[in-house]
């Protein structure tokens, strides 16, 4: 009898060691642990605000889609310099392979187009309104071949790279 309590006796000291030994592990690991990390709560959250224009509540593209190029107008200055620096980073990430660094459709990827990408400083472009060139960079040109970019390109920036373009004037 004594044996078999002696025996529960070291059974339960071993089992209430090895316990004690896991909480010190436990409580002094150097590693950060999940439950002490910040929770994200999304639905705790304040909503985030939308910026403007973001989702299309008057129309959007369609209506660009619908109006004839003349009728377009520029929601903002297309004379602005922050407009037109703008416009040209969206230059050379969207246009520059086809277009080219000088404009004149010998870029790597517009050399090899027969006839060349339109001349962007020839008379024909820089003498087009502004909304036309908008349209034709936003839905291409009918049975021609420029890319359709609405679907690429935010609203703002297919302005910006219409100021851009318009900025460049005619070559001499
Ligand atoms: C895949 C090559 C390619 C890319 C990319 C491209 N274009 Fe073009 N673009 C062309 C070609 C080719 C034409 C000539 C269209 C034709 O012959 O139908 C053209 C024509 C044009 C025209 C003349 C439109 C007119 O009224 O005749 C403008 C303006 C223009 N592109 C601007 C742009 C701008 C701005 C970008 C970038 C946002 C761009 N293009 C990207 C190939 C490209």
């Amino acid at each position: 009898m004594r044996k078999i309590l002696g025996f529960f006796i070291v059974v339960a000291v071993v089992i209430l060691a090895v316990y004690h030994a896991l909480i010190y592990y436990d409580n002094n690991f150097r590693y950060g642990r999940m439950r002490e990390t910040p929770a994200v709560r999304p639905y705790e959250e304040p909503l985030l605000v939308k910026e403007a224009g973001l989702v299309p509540i008057n129309g959007g593209e369609a209506i660009f889609r619908a109006t004839a190029g003349t009728d377009i107008q520029s929601p903002f200055d297309l004379t602005q310099p922050a407009a037109i620096d703008r416009g040209k980073a969206v230059y050379l990430i969207y246009c520059a392979q086809c277009h080219g660094h000088n404009y004149d459709g010998k870029g790597t990827v517009g050399q090899s187009f027969a006839p060349l990408p339109t001349d962007l400083r020839s008379a024909k472009v820089q003498d087009s309104p502004a909304g036309v060139l908008f349209k034709n960079v936003s839905y291409g040109i009918p049975d021609g071949r420029q890319p359709p970019l609405h679907a690429t390109i935010t609203v703002d920036d297919r302005w910006r790279v219409v100021a851009y373009v318009k900025s460049l004037g005619t070559r001499e």
